[in-house]
C-alpha cells in the first residue's frame, strides 16, 4: 500500500510515504531548479578539450558558494565531489580527476544545489568537441526519453507511465534502459519515495497525484543494458562498454500536468545538440 502525507506533516526522513508539496514548496524548487539549471548552461562554455573533470568539480562548488546554495552530493554517503561527471561509457557516478576531456567524449554532468533546503538535481550530456554520429544520436534519443517521461507526467497515471514512455522510445531506437538506477521522489530530502523506473508498464507503480515532486533521468545505452559498479564503490560503468547517456529534470505534478524545475533559462536544455523545434 502507498501512503500520501502532507510535506509540512512529514518528518524529514524516508518513511515510504509519498509527500505531497504545496504550492510555496513549489516555489522553493523552482529557486533551486533555476541555480541548478544556471550552473549547467555556465557549464556549457567551461567544457571543451584538455578541461579536466577536477576544474568542473572546482566550477560548481565555488558557483554553490557563490550563490548561497550547497552541493548535496558533498559528504554524500562519503562520497567526496560537488559534482558528479560520467564520461563515454560510465553510466553514472562518475568521480571527477585530473584527466583531461578528450575530443569526441561525451560527458554527464549532475549538479543538485541544496537551496534554502531545496533540492534542485538536474543533469545534462555534454559533447567534447565534435563527436562521432553515434554518439549524438545516443543523445538525441536519451533527450527524448526523457521528455517523453516528463509528458507522461499528469495526476491519476501511475509512476509507470514514465518508464513505459521511456523503455518503449529508447528500445524502438535500438538503444537499451539501465534498471540498475532510477529516478526518486526529491524536494526536502535528496533522496526519496517512490522510485521513478525508467521501464515498466503504465499499469505499474504509486498513482500520481498532485503536489508530488520527484526526479526523471534516463540512463540509456547504445549497447546492452548491464552495469557493474566499480571498486571504487562508485563509479557504474557498462558491461560491454559501451556508450552510455543520461539527462535529468526535477519535476512536480500540477493539477494538469506537470511543472518542469530545473529547465535551462538560456534554451540549453541540450548543450552541443542542434535547437529542437517542439
Ligand atoms: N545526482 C544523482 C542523482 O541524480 C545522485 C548522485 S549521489 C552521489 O540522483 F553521491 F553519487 F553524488
Ligand atoms: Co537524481
Ligand atoms: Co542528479
Amino acid at each position: 500500500m502507498v501512503n500520501y502525507i502532507d510535506a509540512v506533516d512529514a518528518p524529514l526522513k524516508n518513511t515510504g510515504a509519498i509527500r505531497l508539496y504545496s504550492a510555496d514548496d513549489f516555489a522553493g524548487m523552482r529557486k533551486a531548479g533555476l541555480l541548478t539549471a544556471r550552473c549547467l548552461d555556465e557549464l556549457a562554455a567551461i567544457v571543451k578539450p584538455g578541461v579536466t573533470t577536477s576544474t568542473i568539480d572546482r566550477f560548481v562548488f565555488e558557483f554553490g558558494m557563490d550563490h548561497g546554495a550547497l552541493p548535496a552530493t558533498l559528504n554524500y554517503r562519503g562520497y567526496k565531489y560537488s559534482v558528479c561527471t560520467s564520461i563515454n561509457h560510465v553510466v553514472c557516478h562518475g568521480m571527477p580527476d585530473d584527466k583531461p576531456l578528450k575530443e569526441g567524449d561525451i560527458v554527464n554532468i549532475d549538479v543538485t544545489y541544496v537551496l534554502d533546503g531545496w533540492h534542485g538535481d538536474s543533469s545534462r550530456m555534454y559533447p567534447v568537441g565534435q563527436i562521432k554520429r553515434a554518439a549524438e544520436r545516443l543523445l538525441e534519443v536519451t533527450y527524448e526519453c526523457l521528455m517523453r517521461g516528463i509528458e507522461a507526467v499528469r495526476p491519476g497515471a501511475r509512476t509507470g507511465a514514465i518508464g513505459q514512455a521511456i523503455q518503449t522510445y529508447a528500445e524502438a531506437e535500438r538503444c537499451s534502459v539501465v534498471r540498475d538506477f532510477c529516478g526518486h521522489g526529491v524536494g526536502r530530502l535528496f533522496h526519496d519515495t517512490p522510485n521513478i523506473l525508467h521501464y515498466g508498464r503504465a499499469d505499474e507503480g504509486p498513482e500520481l497525484r498532485e503536489g508530488m515532486i520527484f526526479t526523471i533521468e534516463p540512463m540509456i545505452n547504445l549497447g546492452k543494458p548491464h552495469v557493474k559498479v566499480l571498486s571504487d564503490g562508485w563509479t557504474a560503468v557498462t558491461r560491454d562498454r559501451s556508450l552510455s547517456a543520461q539527462y535529468e529534470h526535477a519535476v512536480g505534478v500540477t493539477a494538469t500536468g506537470c511543472e518542469i524545475f530545473t529547465l535551462s533559462p538560456a534554451g540549453l536544455d541540450r548543450p552541443g545538440l542542434p535547437p529542437l523545434k517542439r
